[in-house]
């Protein structure tokens, strides 16, 4: 008989991390990168039809024994239910084995795996002739981007899992610092983390505060302070670029890409090596030179395009990342949000990102509501809705309320 789960759209289902078909969605996920890689940001369809069919088994409640168990389903093509039928069948699939042997995927998935390097720049590179980090860092020809130069610098530390307890530690930090610059600041851990996963990427934080508007002006004096403390490594601030109005066409000029409009830090920040194995008292914590100084540009709205150095030390990344030193360089983004947006901006930062783009075509399409991370328009009332907690994003969209920790599609 059929176990499927009933409804149709990953936003209604509940998905933990931890379920019963670990070994079918493995593979899904790898024949999922392999589509990424390949077709770059030309077309994410084949892609998507991957990561759909692995995210309809993390929510069955059973481990799959047979492929008819499966039918059905809308969310399982013919190419998925092929493999998995072979895994289930013969133990493994030949089509995901050759492509975790394929010497090009091993490279672009190295490449990839570089900070600000996405599947062209991975290619280029292949094309070169290189085939490991060092044939890239030891490259003079090497892009201008201050991400990929402090990226390659900083491979080994920014590719090693940023663990929960080292998010925690950072979280104290910057509650500490924001609270002292803006009293009633609300920080929260977003992302994977907030999700419940135990190790990370990155670390992802949002920013916001009851008093609308007072929120305006806190992130470049946060960068300040943390900078001050030694904290920040490089990194790079955006502006709010847009907010959106109630009018509908106001509302689909803020849509436009898939990227939000907040004003964010993305960067890369120092953090103690003490932080992974306990919690540290934060404001106990005095970094250690040198390189205590960002490079130009992370604090002000304008990039650099300077050769990237440390300001007090006055050492490349690289050298710097050579240096004995007692932390470690971790990915870390900073995000604010007015009030007014700030549950569809949780909604949206804490994922997964596959959730966030199953709720927009489900908004779309079952609802004719477009929902994004600044808010809701509803296109049959003609207005945007307002939001005034999580669980009110998801009544407005008619979804059973889902805890983070149930959001790991
Ligand atoms: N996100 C977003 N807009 C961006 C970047 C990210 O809405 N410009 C969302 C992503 O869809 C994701 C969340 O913010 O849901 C965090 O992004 P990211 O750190 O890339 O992914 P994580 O789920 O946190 O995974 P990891 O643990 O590997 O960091
Ligand atoms: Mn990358
Ligand atoms: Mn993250
Ligand atoms: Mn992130």
């Amino acid at each position: 008989g059929s176990i499927a789960a009933p409804n149709t759209w990953a936003c209604q289902r509940i998905t933990c991390l931890q379920h019963h078909n670990p070994k079918l969605t493995t593979a899904l996920e790898v024949l999922e990168k392999h589509a990424q890689l390949r077709d770059g940001n030309s077309d994410y369809s084949r892609a998507l039809a991957f990561r759909k069919a692995s995210c309809v088994l993390k929510s069955l409640p059973h481990t799959l024994t047979d492929i008819h168990q499966l039918r059905g389903l809308k969310d399982i093509g013919n190419h998925s239910a092929q493999v998995i039928e072979d895994i289930l069948e013969e133990g493994f699939s030949n089509e995901v084995e050759e492509i975790l042997n394929d010497p090009w995927f091993i490279k672009m998935k190295l490449f990839s795996s570089v900070f600000g390097v996405g599947s062209a720049i991975a290619l280029k590179w292949i094309e070169r002739g290189w085939e490991k980090i060092e044939d890239a860092q030891n490259s003079n020809d090497i892009t201008s981007d201050w991400r990929v130069q402090w990226g390659l610098a900083f491979h080994d530390d920014l590719t090693s899992p940023v663990l929960r307890q080292e998010a925690d530690n950072l979280l104290e930090v910057i509650r500490e610092e924001a609270t002292k610059l803006l009293p009633g600041v609300i920080v929260e851990i977003v992302g994977g983390f907030r999700r419940g996963k135990m190790s990370g990427h990155d670390a992802d934080f949002l920013l916001t505060h009851p008093d609308e508007g007072s929120e305006i002006g806190l992130l470049p004096q946060l960068l300040q302070r943390l900078q001050k403390r030694g904290f920040l490594l490089a990194g790079q601030a955006e502006k709010n670029s847009f907010t959106p109005g109630v009018l509908k066409k106001d509302f689909k000029l803020s849509m436009k890409g898939q990227l939000d409009h907040f004003e964010k830090w993305i960067g890369i920040m120092k953090l103690p090596k003490s932080f992974k194995d306990k919690h540290t008292d934060p404001s106990s914590i005095i970094m250690p030179t040198p390189g205590s100084d960002p490079i130009d540009g992370s604090l002000d709205y304008q990039p650099s395009r300077k050769k990237a150095k440390c300001g007090i030390s006055g050492l490349s990344p690289w050298e710097l990342s050579r240096t004995e030193r007692a932390w470690c360089a971790r990915r870390v983004d900073l995000i604010i949000s007015p009030f007014s947006q700030y549950y569809y901006g949780l909604v949206g930062w804490t994922g997964s990102k596959h959730f966030n783009r199953d709720l927009r075509t489900y908004s779309q399409k079952v609802l004719n509501m477009k929902v994004t991370s600044h808010g809701l328009f509803d296109f049959t009332k003609n207005q945007s809705i307002p939001a005034h907690s999580e669980k009110e994003v998801f009544d407005i969209l008619k979804l059973p309320y889902h805890e983070p920790w149930q959001r790991n599609c």
